[in-house]
């Protein structure tokens, strides 16, 4: 949501900037705009839609700058036009902001500023804080900033420009991402460390209620009580080829590609075959008191949900731990019960969606043991949680998740092992786990190789209106993921259900025009799904099947069937739902649509 780049050093900035913002364009991509010192003049230019647009605008242009700040937008307060793009900036031209975040008081603020004088050009909540900086304004923009701020209720992570102290840039936080890159004879500020890994590698986080000053040969981190906070400086774990297309049209389609990799990167190290058990050094000081937990909540959003789903079965089939799965804006606000020995485990790529990271504080709040499954090394739940488990996906750009989800299955995988094995579960079962982890990452490469024959499926149905996604057990998940995924980047409507629900309402929906994909692996349930799939037949719906190989049987039944090899039905998910990710991605391709960056979506929701 929102990307944030600032630069201070010797170079034009307005390069820097833009290529930051392209890196980070997956945050938001409805406008952007940018804030430069040049010559004594602040100058500000913005543009409605993608960075593209405004690097149009800026291109007859020459501004040389070596102080600015960046902003790629995901609206919030106000249309995604020209006028409410940042940065936003005061009365008197002195004072630019952007801000990624709500401020949520920001009615009562601005009838307050209009009050004092102040003429408010735009609909959004950012502006104010360009104004409320102002009113404090006596020569020393860090206080106006800090005094500003204790005004604001709300999340915000900001980076300030002013004209009267050309030499730094301003940035605070409070629920919304930022990090410095340290420079030599510069420095950055970005929301995503992506934006910056282009020049350097160290980085310094901010946690909420800090601020950060930085200038050509400083960065100075306080708290917004102006307290100074010593920094470690860290290194970005990943390289830059890593945020590369790498000869792919897409970015998703590179990470859908990118699975046999990043399915072993989750396990390397971490399996123990002679032992049969996972070692997962972030939880080790957890495992024993988790494995006697009296409950786990698992707590996500969007695809990370559907992979706590999964967790869920796993957990209580082989951990035989009792597991609730909650969306994390519902877990946050609903008073869940939390007695002693409870875990939360949060499960988010991002490490940054805001309502996870609130399920995170609540379950602290009331004494749970919080643990997360992250992506993002240093993310603010990586480093809120008490104990956690890194997927190891390496960057993650499609705004579609993919790679991210596969992982999150695999370390899930893992976690239930280890518990497992604390339990009653012997080391032959542990070691039968590890081999067909093992067989994964050469399995899930034969699963790509289906490419083809789903580039034709997807040519067939890529007109439909509606799909329906059934699958049963470990597959009910990777039918809700699937149909997530067509959702969301191919505006199609889907659903995914249970597959014997359908009979429950769905089955109304059924005809010619309403294909619909079964996960019909062959575990427990085969028998059941196949009389589902005769159930569909039966009323001419239409039957893609995603089967197990050497399944002759559902030819006959279905219009397609995509074979995908054997594996434990635990670890099915990670074969089954990448078939769905091919389909979904190859139709909205043939539907001309932007695969990577889809109308209204934002790869991190960092507000609520
Ligand atoms: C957004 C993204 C989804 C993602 C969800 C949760 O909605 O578009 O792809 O699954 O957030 O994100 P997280 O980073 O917490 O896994």
């Amino acid at each position: 949501m929102c990307g944030i780049i600032g630069y201070v050093g010797d170079r034009p900035a307005l390069p820097i900037l833009i290529e930051g913002l392209k890196r980070m364009e997956y945050r938001g991509y409805d406008s952007a705009g940018v804030a430069l010192l040049e010559d004594g003049r602040m100058k500000v230019v913005k543009r409605a839609g993608k960075i593209r647009e405004l690097e149009l605008k800026l291109s007859g242009m020459s501004l040389s700058g070596t102080v600015g700040i960046g902003h790629t937008r995901w609206a919030t307060h106000g249309e995604p036009n020209e006028t409410n793009a940042h940065p936003h900036w005061d009365c008197g031209g002195e004072i630019a902001v952007i801000h990624n975040g709500i401020i949520e008081n920001y009615v009562s603020l601005k009838e307050e500023l209009v009050k004092k004088g102040h003429s408010l050009r735009t609909e959004t909540d950012t502006e104010i804080l360009a104004h409320l900086i102002e009113e404090f304004y006596e020569g020393d923009l860090e206080q106006a900033v800090r005094y500003a701020l204790q005004e604001v209720e709300g999340t915000y992570g900001i980076a300030v420009l002013c004209r009267k102290e050309p030499d730094r840039i301003l940035a605070a936080r409070m629920g919304s991402p930022l990090i410095v890159g340290r420079g030599k004879g510069e420095n950055f500020v970005a929301s995503d460390a992506a934006a910056v890994i282009g020049h350097t590698r160290n980085v310094t986080y901010l946690d909420d209620g800090e601020m950060v000053t930085i200038t050509r040969g400083e960065a100075i981190h306080k708290t917004l009580a102006n307290e100074r906070i010593p920094k470690k400086v860290e290194e970005i774990g990943f390289d830059i080829e890593q945020i590369e297309k790498g000869g792919y049209s897409h970015f998703m389609l590179k990470e859908i590609f990118e699975q046999p990799r990043t399915v072993a990167d989750a396990m390397r190290g971490r399996l123990l075959e002679e032992e049969g058990i996972a070692r997962l050094g972030g939880v080790r000081d957890y495992i024993q008191r988790l494995s006697q937990a009296r409950k786990i909540f698992i707590t996500a959003c969007g695809t990370s949900w559907h992979a706590g789903l999964i967790g869920e079965y796993m957990l209580e089939e082989y951990a035989r731990i009792p597991v609730e799965v909650e969306y994390a804006s519902e877990f946050r606000y609903r008073n869940p019960v939390i007695r002693d020995n409870t875990f939360v485990i949060a499960i988010s790529q991002s490490g940054e969606t805001i309502d996870t990271l609130a399920a995170v504080r609540e379950g602290k709040r009331k004494g749970a043991t919080t643990l997360g499954i992250c992506n993002v090394v240093g993310s603010t739940i990586a480093r809120e949680t008490d104990g956690g488990v890194y997927i190891h996906a390496g960057p993650e750009i499609g705004v579609a998740s993919t790679k991210a989800f596969t992982a999150q299955v695999t370390a899930l995988a893992l976690l239930t092992m280890a518990l497992a094995r604390q339990a009653e579960m012997g080391s032959s079962t542990g070691r039968f786990i590890i081999n067909a982890l093992k067989s994964l990452p050469s399995q899930v490469e034969k699963v790509l190789r289906t490419d083809d024959q789903i580039l034709e499926i997807a040519s067939e149905f890529k007109d439909m209106k509606n799909f329906l996604y059934l699958g049963r057990g470990y597959n009910f998940p990777v039918a809700l993921e699937g149909a997530l995924k067509l959702k969301e980047i191919s505006y199609i409507h889907a659903e995914g259900y249970p597959a014997a629900e359908m009979k429950h309402g769905p089955i109304a929906l059924i005809d010619e025009n309403m294909p619909v994909v079964f996960i019909a692996t062959q575990d427990g349930t085969y028998d059941k799904v196949m009389s589902n799939i005769e159930e569909v037949r039966a009323r001419r719906g239409r039957v893609i099947a995603i089967a197990n190989e050497g399944d002759v049987e559902i030819r006959k039944k279905a219009e397609h069937v995509i074979y995908i090899p054997k594996t434990l039905n635990l670890l099915m998910p990670i074969l089954a739902v990448i078939p769905l990710q091919l389909l979904a991605y190859h139709i909205a391709v043939l539907k001309e649509l932007d695969v990577d960056q889809p109308r209204n979506l934002a790869k991190s929701v960092t507000v609520e």
